[in-house]
């Protein structure tokens, strides 16, 4: 493969900023504190997150590698860099339920708070002009953005990550209602864990609280202006860096 150049701003979502790197396999992703929500309707900022999420990716990357999950992390070059394996989206969004809340409680009626008889996984089209629907599985193939053999993958390694994580955070008193994942593909076909998993990207809720408001540790406090977003986030980093020192 040829030599590109360093530095060469490759795409600016809302969260990342993907850059080249001198290497054509390696790409730094740079984290922003700009937040947004409801596609991008409400804007925001929430100080330091891109350090903070940076930092609480790495960790989970970094633990979900010891326990076997493939992902796309080699490095954090600095407080808001990360250096990941250069890996072709999937488009899709992988959400792992464990508990209802968010769409699933406006879209069924169930509950908020109601525990899942067993973790529900949902792809979603990563589409911003589409919205990001829900599909079902035979739009998904209709569609081909994976194959039945990815689908069985995907599945597979959600509900993987789904009880390395719940157990994780569990530790660190923190129940993990649901989450968001992305997947890569390399060019010899293997899929990798990729994006970020962070508040931004986690319902979170501190087991110390009942209130259903007080207990929020993720980005609802910025989607329901709940107020104390930052304070939110660095609870989450300084409970996943305790617990990853216990590891
Ligand atoms: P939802 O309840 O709004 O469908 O969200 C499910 C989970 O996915 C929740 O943990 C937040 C996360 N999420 C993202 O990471 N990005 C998104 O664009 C959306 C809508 C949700």
């Amino acid at each position: 493969m040829s030599a590109q150049p360093a530095g060469q701003k490759l795409y600016e979502g809302k969260a990342k900023i993907l850059y080249t790197t001198d290497d054509p396999n390696i790409l730094l992703t740079r984290f922003k504190d700009d937040a947004t929500a409801f596609n991008a309707q409400k804007r925001g900022s929430i100080i330091g997150k891109g350090e903070m999420n940076c930092a609480i990716s790495t960790h989970l990357f970094q633990m979900l590698e010891g326990q076997g999950v493939k992902t796309h992390f080699i490095d954090r070059p600095s407080a808001n860099e990360m250096r990941v394996k250069s890996v072709q989206i999937v488009p899709l969004e992988v959400v792992v339920r464990n508990i209802a809340a968010g769409s699933l409680c406006q879209q069924t009626g169930i509950e908020l708070g109601t525990v899942l008889p067993q973790p529900l996984v949902e792809f979603y089209y990563k589409n911003d002009a589409l919205g990001d629907p829900l599909l079902t599985p035979d739009r998904l193939l209709l569609m081909a953005l994976a194959t039945p053999a990815q689908v069985s993958y995907l599945q597979t390694m959600a509900l993987q990550i789904n009880r390395i994580l719940t157990d994780f955070f569990d530790h660190c008193g923190i129940t993990l209602v649901d989450f968001k994942l992305e997947f890569g593909l390399m060019p010899d076909g293997t899929l990798l864990l990729a994006d970020e998993i962070s508040p931004d990207t986690c319902r979170l809720w501190n087991q110390a609280e009942t209130d259903p408001d007080r207990r929020v540790m993720d980005k609802d406090r910025f989607r329901r202006d709940l107020g104390a977003v930052e304070d939110a986030y660095r609870q989450v980093l300084e409970r996943v860096l305790a617990q990853s020192v216990q590891l």
